[in-house]
Order: C-alpha cells, then structure tokens, then sequence
C-alpha cells in the first residue's frame, strides 16, 4: 500500500509562533493561569462558520474567555472582542468569511482601532501568517488547539499593538475538562466532542492540515458530560468528531473502548436521552457498531456515511479506502441489521479526471442506496492536499455544475419520494421549539433525524410526541400530534407493530 507521505508534513509542519517580544512580564503569566482582571467588562461577540464541531468548538472558546473574565454579547455592534471561527473546506467557504473580515476592518477603522478582530478556526491554521500579511488588521489568529492561550493572546495583542498567533496543532489537546458554553442550544438537543482531528488523508481534504492528527478523549470525561446535559434536562446529544466513529480509547488500566461500546454506554446514561454522533466514516462502521443501532431504543436509527463518489477508480484516488461494491455491501448490511434504517451521504461531483461514465456510477449507486438526504458538493482544489499537488483539477467549471446539478435532482427526486412514503405512518418527534414559518407549530425530529412540523397545541419543547405524518415537503414532513409519549414507551409499541430485526 501507498505510504500516506502527507502525515509525516503534517508532523514537520507543527510549529509554534508567536509574535512577542519575549518580555515574560508577570502580567502575561496571571492571565496563563487563570482570570484576567485586565479583560474587565469587555463583550467578546462569536461567529462560527463550517461544521458542528466548530459549533461545538466556539462554546468551547465561549466558556475559556468566560473563565477569564470577558462578558459574551449576542450583538456584534456592542463587541470589544470580534471573532470569527473559519472554515477553509471549500474556496466558497474562504470566499464568505474573507468579506466578513473586510467588512469588520472597515468597522474598526471607523472605531479608531477600538475592536479587537480575531479569526479561529480551520482558515487561521491554513493561512497563518498570511492573514496577518494580507489581512493586516487581525489582532490574533488561534488555531483550533490552542483556544485554551487565547485570553493570553488576548491580552498580548492589547499591551503590544502587535498581532499573536498560536497555530500549534497539538496530539493531546481534547480539551476533555472544558463544558462549552451552548449559548446557540435549543435546550433540547446538544453536540458533545469525543474526538478532535483525522488521519484518514482522504486526497481532496483539507481537515487533517486544519485539524491535525485524531485525538480521542477520555471516556469518563464524555461520560460525565452526558450525565450533566440529562441533569440540565437535555434530550438528546450528538457525539462529535471529524471521524468520529474511529474513537478508540485505552485509559490507564489498558482497557479501551470502541466507538461501538462509548455509543453503547452513553445510550445508558439515560432511556430518556436520544444519542446521534456525526460524522461518520464508512470504513469504521462495524457490525458492533450497527448492533448497537439495532439493539439499544434510544440510538437513533439514522446513520451518515459519506461515501463521495459512486465509481470504485474515483474512490481509488480519493483514497476513501473501499471501493464501491463495498460500500453497497454495508448499506445493504446496515438495512439488513437495522430494518427502517435512514441513511444520508456526502458526494462530490467533478473531482480530478472524473469522466462521464464515472460521474454515472454515482447517479447509479444513489439509485441502489436511495438516501434520505445528501450533502453535495462541487471539488474544490484545495492547497496543501494531495489532489492539489498530484492531480489536475481538470473536470471544466461548466461540467462539474451541470453533473452537481444532476446530483441535486436525482437526490432531491428521492428525498420526495421516501417523504412521501411517511404518509400516514406514526413517530415518535422529540420538541426542539417554534417551526421557522409560525410560532403555532412546533418543529422536531423523528428518529430517523426527518423534520417534522405539527400544530403545537399544548406540548412544550423538549416532550416526545407522537406524530402522525399527514403531508410532506422535499425536505420536511407534516403532522397532526397524537399523544405525548416517552422513549421507553415508544420502543416498547414500535416493537408491538414491526417486524423483530433478525431472529
Ligand atoms: N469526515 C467526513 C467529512 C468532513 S468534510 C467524511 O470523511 O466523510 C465534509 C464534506 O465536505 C466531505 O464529506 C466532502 O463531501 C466535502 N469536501 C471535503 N473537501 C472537499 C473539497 N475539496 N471539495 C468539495 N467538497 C469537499
Ligand atoms: Fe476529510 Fe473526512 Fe477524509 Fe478526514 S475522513 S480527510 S475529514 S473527508
Ligand atoms: Fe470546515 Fe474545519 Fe469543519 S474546514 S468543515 S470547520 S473541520
């Protein structure tokens, strides 16, 4: 097998800067430590871009800075402190935040340099230096492992007038001992980070640059957050991690536990919590793994794996590490194991010499699969990645629009028809609050992770209820409410009126 040369870069390239002139005054070192008096009654105002774990990661940032003193304000025109967590995963993703940041500079120069600008995040690790070149009025630039020194650099950039960067990607940091702040939560739902970083080096992707090598946190850390999130009254969590079902953990006895069994146990910590995790890979979603779907009620029957390309010679050089025959053996073992099962994907179109026929074999493989819901993409070179350096980015901006185009229809086409199979049938909706169009209907999920919007009658957010699907949209289901129900129960009716899964 092809050695993965572009983990030993990685390696090479973990550097440490920082822009100060190395006077260690006291000051520098009390606010290492602990509060910074100095923050004083500054409002630090936070905007995440990218993925949930960036969500998860600025509630992170959030409980750091509050820790050290600084108030958190929802409205950026009252803010001290701006900071942007990035995202680099596609140029368009970098194109965004890019106009946000030029727009907040302009705003402090109106402000006579008063704002402090930050940028967090995948974009601070990819540019590092060059944001502060090119973009000469960002105070701090703080890659995602080193949140914990960002009141320090806080601090550094007000007393120095220079900008501080700390772009360290570190093998430890899980930041296991840190609750995030949810200021975004529902109250009903929340994300819970079990592992930080990938090593898969799938050719197209910049996250294993941005994020750095995998890193799983302890399981007693996951574990005590997860009791606290039922104790506060949450319903359901999402495990989180970039690959997230290649956790693997040995604590100090030797023992280790696979994602199969973390799944298993935080499903135990309550009957009343529904557990999700994102995202996954398809590589390690194990029969273990898809026992622990079948077996335990409140692991929600609903699996994403992403699988990108529908042709074997395009996964070949994507190195997603199966082929497609491969993948439709697990989509077909996961259907086997967990009946009902409902599968979402992630897909490229237009990646490097990608031809008409491959492109094909993606239309045919969601054909075979037919996914609730897609994510699609068009390939977007991104620098530093394997694909930048080896492959040409060759499939003309027209063709790689048009195939996204086909992609988008055919899955949307699906999307309908298995929403419109849900007519009539009943389940079980946790309340995550006020549909988006009225304050008279309430919004929630099924199991299966569908949208379902009822009449909110007098059910409160956070109940389970079960809904009967009367209507659909593509994308959302609609209902009329029934009665409310508890997990346990629901498990125990739905076992009454399906098939048993095997014998
Ligand atoms: N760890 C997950 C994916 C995380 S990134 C997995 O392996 O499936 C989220 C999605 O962004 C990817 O699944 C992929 O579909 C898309 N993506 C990543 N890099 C991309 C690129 N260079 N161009 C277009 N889409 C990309
Ligand atoms: Fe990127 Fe996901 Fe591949 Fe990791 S597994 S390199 S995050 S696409
Ligand atoms: Fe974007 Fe970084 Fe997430 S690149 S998708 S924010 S891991």
């Amino acid at each position: 097998m092809e050695p993965i040369e572009d983990l030993d870069v990685l390696d090479e390239e973990r550097v440490r800067q920082r822009e100060v002139d190395g006077e260690a005054d006291e000051d520098l070192d009390r606010v290492k430590h602990g509060y910074d008096a100095t923050a004083g009654d500054k409002q630090v105002y936070i905007e995440t871009y990218g993925c949930q774990m960036n969500v998860n990661d600025s509630g992170i940032v959030a409980s750091v800075l509050e820790e050290s003193g600084y108030g958190l304000t929802r409205e950026q025109a009252e803010a001290d402190v701006v900071l942007l967590n990035t995202c680099a995963i596609r140029e368009n993703a970098e194109r965004k935040i890019r106009v946000r940041l030029s727009m907040l500079r302009s705003e402090k120069e109106k402000r006579d340099g008063e704002l402090m600008l930050g940028v967090l995040g995948c974009m601070a690790e990819r540019l590092r230096e060059k944001l502060l070149e090119q973009e000469d009025l960002v105070d701090v630039v703080v890659g995602p492992d080193a949140y914990r020194d960002l009141p320090q650099l806080l601090y550094e950039a007000d007393a120095t007038g220079q900008a501080a960067v700390n772009v360290e990607l570190s093998k430890q940091e899980t930041y296991e001992d840190i609750q995030p702040v949810r200021y975004d939560s529902n109250g009903v739902s929340a994300y819970v980070s079990i592992m930080r970083g990938c090593d898969n080096m799938c050719t197209f992707c910049v996250v294993p640059f941005t994020r750095g090598r995998e890193e799983s946190r302890p399981v007693t850390t996951i574990l005590s957050e997860v009791s606290q999130l039922v104790e506060e009254g949450y319903k359901e969590v999402t495990l989180l991690g970039q690959n997230v079902n290649s956790y693997h953990y040995t604590d100090e006895s030797g023992t280790s536990v696979s994602f199969a069994e973390l799944v298993d146990r935080v499903s135990r910590v309550s009957t009343e919590l529904r557990v999700r995790y994102s995202t996954s890979h398809p590589k390690d979603c194990t029969d273990d793994l898809l026992t622990v779907h079948r077996d335990r009620p409140n692991v929600c029957n609903y699996i994403h794996l992403p699988v990108q390309h529908g042709n074997t010679e395009v996964l070949d050089r994507m190195r997603r590490t199966y082929t497609r025959e491969e993948y439709l053996a697990l989509t077909e073992r996961a259907k086997e194991l967990c009946p009902g099962v409902s599968l979402s994907t992630d897909l490229i179109a237009g990646f490097c010499g990608e031809t008409e026929a491959q492109h094909e074999d993606t239309l045919s493989l969601m054909e075979a699969v037919r996914y609730d819901h897609a994510y699609m993409f068009k390939y977007s070179e991104r620098p530093q990645t394997y694909a930048a350096r080896k492959y040409e980015d060759d499939v003309p901006a027209d063709t790689k629009q048009r195939r996204l185009e086909e992609i988008i229809e055919l899955q949307n086409q699906h999307a309908k028809e298995s929403n419109e199979a849900e007519i009539g049938r009943v389940h079980t909706v946790l309340v995550e609050g006020p549909s988006k169009k009225s304050d008279e209907q309430f919004f929630g999920r099924a199991d299966t992770n569908k949208g379902v919007v009822f009449d909110r009658e007098d059910y409160e957010k956070g109940d389970y209820v079960r809904v009967r699907i009367d209507d659909c949209t593509s994308s959302t289901l609609l209902g009329t409410a029934l009665e409310q129900t508890t997990l346990e129960e629901a498990a125990r009716t739905d076992s009454i009126t399906t098939e048993p899964a095997m014998a």
